[in-house]
C-alpha cells in the first residue's frame, strides 16, 4: 500500500456534503486540535490498544530516520481512551492531509463519556503500510524517540504532549506512560554531571 493515503481515504470514505461526523482521537488529535469542531467529549473505543508502532517520516522524523508515533492494534477486550470530536465532513480534507503517512480512515463505534454510543471515524495505520515499524520494547521505543526529530518537531515532544494530554483527561495508558518514564530516565542520565575522577 502507498504511504500517502489521502486519495485512498477520500475515495473509500466519501462524506456527504454538509454532514457532521464523530471523529475518535487517540494520538496527536488529542493535544493538537488545529481544526474546527462542534463538540468535544471524552470517549473510548473497544478492542483496540494504542501503540507506538507506526513510523513518521513527515512529522516526527524523516525518510532517513522515521520517528515513532501511535496507531491502534486490534486486541480483544482492550479499551482505548481518547477524545471524540463532532466535526463537519469538510474537516477531513485537512485531516486526511495531516495524517497521510499510512493512516486509513475507518468506521468505528465510539462510546461517549455519558455512556451513549455513536458511529464515527478513526485513523488507523496497519502493518500493511510502508511506514510501519512494528513492536519493540518500551525501552527501545524510548531510545528511538529520544534521538529522532522531524518537520513538526522532536519525537519526544509528541510523546510528552500525548502523555500529558492523557493525564489531563484523567486517563492511564501503561504503554505510553512506560515509554515516557524510560525517556525521562534517559534524559536524566544524559544530564547527570560526570563523576569527578578518583
Ligand atoms: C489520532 O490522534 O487519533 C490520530 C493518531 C494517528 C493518526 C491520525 C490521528
Amino acid at each position: 500500500m502507498s504511504e500517502n493515503t489521502i486519495a485512498l481515504n477520500q475515495a473509500a470514505n466519501p462524506l456527504a456534503p454538509g454532514s457532521n461526523v464523530w471523529l475518535f482521537g487517540y494520538g496527536s488529535l488529542i493535544y493538537k486540535v488545529d481544526f474546527p469542531y462542534l463538540e468535544r467529549k471524552r470517549a473510548s473505543i473497544e478492542h483496540w490498544s494504542r501503540r507506538f508502532w507506526q513510523g513518521s517520516s513527515d512529522h516526527r522524523g524523516t525518510p532517513e530516520k522515521p520517528g515513532r508515533v501511535v496507531t491502534l492494534i486490534a486486541e480483544a477486550g482492550a479499551v482505548c481512551q481518547g477524545v471524540a470530536f463532532l466535526v463537519s465532513g469538510d474537516t477531513f480534507e485537512h485531516l486526511d492531509h495531516r495524517e497521510k503517512n499510512g493512516y486509513l480512515r475507518l468506521g468505528i463505534d465510539i462510546t461517549l463519556d455519558d455512556g451513549s454510543n455513536v458511529a464515527g471515524q478513526v485513523y488507523i495505520a496497519s502493518a500493511q503500510n510502508r511506514a510501519w515499524l512494528g513492536a519493540a520494547s518500551e525501552a527501545d521505543i524510548a531510545r528511538h524517540i529520544a534521538t529522532t526529530t522531524g518537520p513538526s518537531g522532536p519525537n519526544r515532544d509528541y510523546l510528552l504532549h500525548l502523555a500529558k494530554a492523557l493525564r489531563d483527561l484523567g486517563e492511564t495508558d501503561a504503554h505510553v506512560f512506560e515509554i515516557e518514564r524510560q525517556l525521562l530516565m534517559l534524559t536524566m542520565a544524559a544530564e547527570r554531571p560526570a563523576m569527578p575522577p578518583g
